[in-house]
């Protein structure tokens, strides 16, 4: 379970935010992974970049989704770039991967930056591969939910079944990326690859869940890893916009807040190399104050 500590001050708002911090993983021959959820426009890659100083040499892999990274929506290749110089090892997105229509002219040319797999054949990009990392394999698989997100998509559980048949024989290491609105979708696909995936982690609600756990089968499970940007925020947008949606229905541009201070969230696993199965999952959850940030503005 995930250590408690340090109880902090969060400002004008009069908040006392806990920061839910783990130490980095131990050396051993597990495989160490950072996952990180939807990271949402610059201040959610300050607030990346920033954690990244303090955990990026202890992992052995960073997994980040992006598919917000961009302004709040999608990915440029400029975005890409700058990710990869932080150290981020490979990239996961979801339905707003298509909102910065550049991504049509690169996806297919960065094999590390995954879409959804159940997107119907001819679409651009990929949406799994096989990948090694300090000569170890392992297989990335990202998924979008269908239930209140896209119903146009093939069924992700057939999806993995099919992917699964052919990485499986490759790997045991396999780590999922299921970008859903439900918790019971994401619960119900976790139990369904129980045993056979290494881990699930969903993403896409930016709304961090506290139900970390390793499964009866040993694949390690979290419903949302949750996003990492402003915090004093809707889901990373500027209140006002969203309020007035809700209170007048009328439509209105979104807009990431930027003036806020920031929170992180992601998780640290540890799984065997041998077995495919997770040891240890734990959630990283940060408070960074603006002030904090001069020397890693970006
Ligand atoms: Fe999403």
């Amino acid at each position: 379970m995930a250590e408690l500590a340090d109880a902090q001050d969060l400002g004008s708002c009069g908040l006392w935010a806990v920061r839910v911090r783990v130490p980095p993983p131990a050396l051993g021959v597990n495989m160490r992974i950072l996952a990180v959820g939807d990271i949402i426009g610059k201040p959610g890659r300050k607030a990346l970049k920033h954690v990244l100083k303090e955990y990026r040499d202890s992992v052995d892999l960073v997994i980040v989704n992006v598919e917000n990274s961009a302004g709040g929506f999608g990915i440029t290749k400029k975005v890409y770039e700058e990710l990869k110089s932080m150290g981020v090892d490979l990239m996961t997105s979801g339905n707003h991967i298509w909102d910065k229509k550049e991504v049509y002219e690169f996806i297919d040319s960065v094999p590390d930056l995954l879409r959804p797999a159940n997107y119907p054949q001819g679409v651009p990009g990929r949406g799994y591969g096989v990948f090694e990392k300090k000569g170890v394999k392992f297989a990335l698989i990202n998924l979008m939910g269908r239930s209140f997100l896209d119903s146009n998509l093939e069924n992700p559980f057939a999806t993995f079944d099919r992917i699964y048949q052919e990485v499986s024989q490759e790997t045991p290491i396999i780590i999922v990326d299921f970008h859903a609105e439900t918790t019971s979708e994401k619960w119900a696909f976790g139990i369904y690859v129980d045993g056979r995936a290494s881990l699930v982690y969903g993403t896409h609600t930016h709304v961090p869940t506290a139900d970390q756990v390793i499964l009866k089968g040993g694949t390690g499970y979290i419903t949302d890893v949750g996003m990492s940007g402003c915090w004093y925020s809707v889901i990373g947008m500027k209140p006002s916009a969203v309020i007035e949606r809700f209170t007048k229905g009328i439509p209105q541009k979104y807009e990431v807040e930027e003036k806020e201070d920031l929170v992180f969230n992601g998780i640290l696993v540890e799984i065997d190399e041998l077995s495919g199965k997770t040891l240890r999952i734990e959630r990283l959850q940060q408070y960074i104050k603006k002030d904090q940030l001069a020397e890693v503005m970006v």
